[in-house]
């Protein structure tokens, strides 16, 4: 791969799912490095507005326009697509990478936990066995979900119930910015192949807890409501259904709770808390004085 900054070709990376929570920090930090070029991939190209990003046609539906989206690149960030056929379609993808490119998987954390012969661990797999070197990463939950419409934003913006079926067990919450850090070394730098890195913020808390500080971020009051599994699941069906109801599961499990210092090790900084990233959004979601 050339060194960033090199007099040369630039290193050209593809990353999926650029409008997404990792995607977009990704792609914000390798647009600053001098000598690389990056692919915005989006099922919906003209929305990808980011400055020193190159919009680029990436669906998984649509197989015929891949050939194109990777041509001549040196590494690409996967976007696991939480859907059932994941590990047919990122083999097929890879398939069309060149060979020479370096492939780094977001997947989740302790996903080999969950079933030896499962959707998560064979989404993994197929990246292995792609022929090309690979970074995997495993992170736990992103605090992003509590801005993120499809989860937790309206409780942010009016207050009340934070439903959610943890039985009590702690979340390692991670900053989606500090999964996009520990890409950007993975992508560009050497020393990441053929590793697997478990990540996490630099505390795990209980659900309760996690309610605290959002309600004192927000101004408003937030409360923790343990869920049955049942419950929390209402309203999904099919693939969605199964996935999350897994995730919850494994949430109770614990599967979530275990902290590492991966963040730290790779970018040299350590990983935000939630406090941290609270203080960042919580302004913007106070009530107005
Ligand atoms: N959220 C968490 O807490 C968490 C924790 C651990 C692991 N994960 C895993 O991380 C991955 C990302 O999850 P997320 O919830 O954070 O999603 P996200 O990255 O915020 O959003 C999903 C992305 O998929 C893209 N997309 C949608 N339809 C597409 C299509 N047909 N073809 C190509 N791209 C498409 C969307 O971009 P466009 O609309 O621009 O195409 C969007 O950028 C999932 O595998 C999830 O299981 C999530």
């Amino acid at each position: 791969m050339t060194a960033p900054g090199a007099a040369t070709d630039p290193t050209r990376v593809l990353v999926t799912g650029v409008r997404g929570k990792t995607g977009a920090p990704l792609a914000q930090l390798l647009a600053a490095r001098p000598g690389v070029q990056v692919l915005g991939g989006s099922s919906d190209p003209a929305t990808v507005t980011a400055e020193g990003v190159r919009p680029t046609a990436f669906s998984w539906d649509d197989p015929a326009g891949w050939p194109a989206a990777v041509e001549g690149i040196d590494a690409v960030y996967v976007v696991r697509p939480d859907r059932p056929d994941a590990p047919e379609l990122i083999a097929a993808l890879l398939d069309q990478v060149p060979h020479r490119a370096h492939v780094v998987l977001l997947s989740e954390q302790s996903a080999g936990d969950v079933d030896p012969q499962g959707w998560a661990v064979r989404a993994e797999q197929v990246v292995h066995d792609s022929g090309h070197s690979w970074t995997v990463l495993r992170p736990s939950w992103f605090m992003q979900v509590f801005t993120d419409p499809r989860f937790y934003l309206d409780l942010l913006i009016s207050g009340g119930d934070l439903p959610f079926p943890d039985g009590g067990a702690h979340i390692a919450w991670i900053d989606a910015r500090d999964i996009a850090a520990v890409a950007e070394r993975a992508l560009l730098e050497p020393g990441h192949a053929g590793l697997r890195y478990e990540l996490t913020g630099p505390e795990a808390l209980t659900l309760p807890r996690t309610a605290e500080l959002l309600s004192r971020a927000t101004g408003r009051p937030v409360v923790h409501q343990d869920v049955t599994v049942e419950e929390a699941v209402a309203g999904t069906a099919g693939f969605d259904r199964e996935l999350l109801a897994l995730t919850y599961h494994r949430v109770r499990g614990g599967s979530f709770a275990t902290v590492t210092g991966t963040v730290e090790q790779v970018t040299g900084r350590p990983a935000r808390t939630l406090g941290a990233f609270l203080d960042d959004i919580g302004p913007a979601l106070r009530p107005a004085a």
